[in-house]
């Protein structure tokens, strides 16, 4: 008799939700993978009994879910376990739906890592590093975290709203980094030194206006905009004209899906050319509609 296969069943939970890539990503690798799965959307309210609408989906035999606005805290507050990350920033973006209790993790700094050393074709030297972070919301905690963990020598921070960055900013504390708290008027002049610039804010996002900061100061490096939409953004223009190394937000949202996919799997999915060529297909069909 053969044995038979686990059918993996995951989805993406948000509201709106419409326009999730995920299912176009996970779907890949369970193909790709010759894994048995499936993995959809699942649009659920905001004013939801969170906790509920997860055993709900494990009943359906569901094994995870990766969870986007406006449930991540919703999540975290789920969980009867959640990683290190998850717990600092008090967001959860995976859930693992085990046998006897909810796992909770937040994957966003390891896509943010992963997708820079890949841009950079390596790790950096962290150490002696210094890199200036634009934008103090939740991809930008989530980012700051990331980066602390590495042991990175210094961050500059700055937000359009300064008690943001000065709240956000203390993460660092207790940690071997130097946290300076940038004016955002300053920014231009808080490049002088340093080897990576990530923006984190939404400018620069299709309908936004674009990010204005000059990258004179910049000399070596890498530019990374979390935005992908455009794919290029003006800022990422200007880094390639510059001669920095530019690295889009595509990177970022494939990576975060990679430790989401092994946890539910237990198989370490691949972010290939053909995957992302994928994606960016999909992001230019959208634009014809
Ligand atoms: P997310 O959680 O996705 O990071 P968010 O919390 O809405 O999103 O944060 C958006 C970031 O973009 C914030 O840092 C925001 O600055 P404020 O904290 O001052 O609001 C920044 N941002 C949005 N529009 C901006 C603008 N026109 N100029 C400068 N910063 C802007």
């Amino acid at each position: 008799m053969p044995i038979p296969r686990q059918n993996y069943r995951a989805c993406v939970i948000g509201w709106p939700i419409n326009h999730s890539r995920s299912p176009l990503i996970h779907n890949h690798w369970f193909s790709e993978l010759g894994v048995n799965g499936h993995y959809d959307i699942r649009a659920i309210p905001p004013e939801s009994d969170f906790k509920a609408a997860l055993l709900a989906l494990k009943d359906e035999g569901y094994i995870g879910a990766n969870v986007t606005i406006p449930h991540k805290q919703a999540a975290f507050n789920s969980a009867d376990e959640v990683d290190h990350r998850a717990a600092r920033l008090g967001v959860v973006n995976t859930i693992y739906l085990a046998p006897d209790r909810i796992i909770g993790r937040n994957t966003d700094g390891e896509g943010f890592l992963a997708s820079y050393e890949e841009g950079l074709g390596r790790a950096p030297d962290y150490g002696n590093m210094s890199a200036l972070v634009l934008g103090a919301g939740g991809a930008s905690r989530a980012i700051i975290g990331a980066l602390l963990d590495t042991g990175i020598g210094e961050i500059r921070l700055t937000n359009r709203t300064r008690d943001r960055a000065e709240d956000l900013g203390r993460m660092a504390a207790n940690t071997q980094t130097r946290l300076e708290i940038v004016d955002w008027v300053a920014r231009d002049d808080a490049l002088d030194g340093a080897a990576l610039l990530v923006n984190t804010t939404s400018l620069g996002m299709t309908g936004q206006a674009p990010l204005d900061i000059s990258l004179d100061r910049m000399t070596a490096g890498a530019v990374l905009d979390i935005v992908y939409t455009p794919l290029e953004t003006p800022l990422l223009a200007d880094a390639r004209a510059a001669g920095l190394t530019a690295i889009d937000g595509l990177g970022m949202l494939l990576h975060q899906a990679v430790p989401a996919f092994e946890l539910w799997t237990a198989r370490r999915p691949r972010v290939t050319s053909e995957l992302r060529q994928h994606l960016v297909d999909d992001l230019n069909s959208e634009k014809e509609t």
